[in-house]
């Protein structure tokens, strides 16, 4: 208890925090910066001749126009597919696929055939193997491969993106019925999505003067 005390650092407030928010920080291991929750998707990519799929939580819208989204992967099977095609795809999982999705984080297309796991179907990329069961599916070309000391980060544009009309409002994908999942490391954990807080680029505007 005394080294945290000898780590702890006094915040003071700027505004009128609750009693929660005055409490004094304190510092914990610099590998355990990881984004909470990061959403769950299964990234696939055809190698030798098959659709491959696995789990991943490092994933992020990365560009606006036009749009990009990147994956940072470790050395997998999956990445011989994305490296030989420039191609690849990214499926979201809803929380009934919960198990197929660990499942695909768990074993590797090197020794495990994973492509009858899932209905596969392809848009206009061939080598974009895209989930039927997911509700929403992606497919990419590969604009840029950064190697990082150990990941490898795939950014892919997209082209086509799959859905239902059941997992629509409107014209825009809606959360709750899409019912996708995320995960907390390093406690590993799975979560569901919670409570609808507000809009925005719009709930902050109370504090404008
Ligand atoms: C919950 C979860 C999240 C994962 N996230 C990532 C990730 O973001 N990047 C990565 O390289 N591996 C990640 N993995 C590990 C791969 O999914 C795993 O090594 C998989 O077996 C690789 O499959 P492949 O060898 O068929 O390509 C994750 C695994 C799990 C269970």
């Amino acid at each position: 208890m005394a080294e945290l005390y000898a780590i702890a650092i006094l915040v003071k407030p700027k505004k009128a925090y609750t009693e929660e928010h005055t409490m004094e920080k304190i510092k914990i291991d610099a590998g355990a910066a990881f984004l909470y929750p990061m959403p769950m998707v299964l990234a696939g990519s055809v190698v030798d001749g098959k659709a491959n799929f696995m789990a991943v939580g490092w994933v992020s819208r990365v560009n606006f126009k036009p749009p990009l989204v990147a994956i940072a992967l470790g050395p997998h099977h999956t990445n011989k597919g994305i490296d030989e095609n420039r191609e690849f795809s990214i499926n979201i999982p809803d929380v009934s696929l919960i198990e197929e999705t660990d499942y695909c984080g768990l074993v590797s297309g090197k020794k495990t055939d994973k492509s009858g796991l899932f209905n596969v179907f392809f848009g206009e990329l061939d080598k974009a193997p895209l989930i039927q069961e997911c509700p929403v599916s992606i497919s990419l070309s590969l604009f840029d491969a950064v190697k990082l000391p150990f990941n490898t980060l795939y950014i892919g544009e997209p082209k086509e993106v799959f859905t239902e009309e059941k997992y629509m409002t409107g014209n825009m994908l809606d959360i709750k019925k899409v019912n996708p999942f995320t995960l907390t490391m390093p406690d590993n954990q799975y979560w569901s999505i919670g409570e609808n807080l507000g809009k925005a680029w719009s709930i902050g505007k109370s504090l404008k003067k």
